[in-house]
């Protein structure tokens, strides 16, 4: 164990509420590609351009084709020891950990169940970017009854339930239907947003898990709570906008570091 993780385990030890603020780099070990760097999918211009609403609306064909393939990739990863780390810190009766995740793939709910944590009593996970588990109208917003999220939980990684590729309309208004995540330009689910906030602002530590920290106003949560007085751990192989804001930095993998942390505190 390094200096870091020991000073980092104490952190965790001695807190009551944690926030954890989550990036694609926490789902990294499972597969699932991160937006920046090297590997990251924003370095092909064409799918960078995928991510925003314009895209959507102008070429509704080729966006919901990425989305749906993204969905189908995402059914098919499983966690890593970061998810599990993360679901063993919420069943201790001693802590409330609450997650403000930007990540759409919902591996910290499926590794929280099979820990057998229950999401929404005994871990908060706020899907500030969306989520691709559950599917809505473009147009009128309602959300549609396929929801592959109990599917997520299945071994063979789940079956889709509508499919998008064939540019499925909303029964009431005649709408596309698409994955309920965030695209740029639109704005962020208010009620998971300014929930995370709450968590923020009365952490006593910030865990900020695989993040660039870049995107707004998402990366305002963990300087909320360094405001408010929480001591931030950060743990990422490369530096990051938040670095300087951290008490602690850990510069590995989380699927590596955390499982130390959290089994050290
Ligand atoms: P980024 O792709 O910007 O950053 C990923 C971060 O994860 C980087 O800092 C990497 O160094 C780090 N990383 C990579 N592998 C890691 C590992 N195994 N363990 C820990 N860290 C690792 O992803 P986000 O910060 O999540 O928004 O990006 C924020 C938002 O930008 C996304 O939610 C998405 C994107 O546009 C929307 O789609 C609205």
């Amino acid at each position: 164990m390094t200096d870091e993780i020991a000073r980092a385990a104490e952190y965790v030890a001695e807190a009551d509420r944690i926030f954890a603020f989550v990036g694609a780099g926490f789902s990294a070990e499972s597969g699932v590609p991160t937006f920046r760097g090297e590997d990251g999918i924003f370095s092909d211009e064409k799918i960078a351009e995928l991510a925003y609403v314009e895209t959507f609306e102008r070429e509704p064909e080729r966006a919901l084709k990425w989305l749906q393939e993204a969905r189908s990739m995402m059914a098919a990863v499983e966690p890593n020891e970061g998810h599990r780390a993360l679901a063993r810190l919420a069943a201790r009766d001693d802590k409330t950990v609450t997650v403000a995740t930007q990540n759409i793939d919902g591996l910290v709910e499926r590794a929280a169940r099979r820990a057998g944590v229950g999401v929404g009593r005994d871990l908060a996970v706020h899907h500030i970017h969306g989520s691709m588990t559950r599917i809505v109208c473009h147009d009128c917003g309602r959300a549609v009854d396929a929801s592959f999220d109990a599917s997520f939980d299945a071994s063979d990684g789940g079956d889709d339930a509508l499919d998008l590729s064939e540019m499925p309309t909303c029964e009431h208004c005649g709408g596309l239907l698409r994955p309920d995540v965030v695209l740029f330009g639109e704005m962020l689910p208010q009620e998971a947003f300014q929930a995370s906030v709450q968590a923020a602002r009365s952490a006593d530590v910030g865990l900020l898990l695989g993040t660039s920290g870049i995107v707004y106003p998402a990366a305002d949560l963990p300087r909320q709570a360094s405001r408010a007085g929480a001591s931030l751990v950060e743990i990422n192989p490369n530096p990051t906008d938040l670095s300087s804001l951290c008490d602690v930095v850990i510069r590995a993998k989380t699927g590596e570091a955390l499982p130390q942390v959290v089994d050290g505190a």
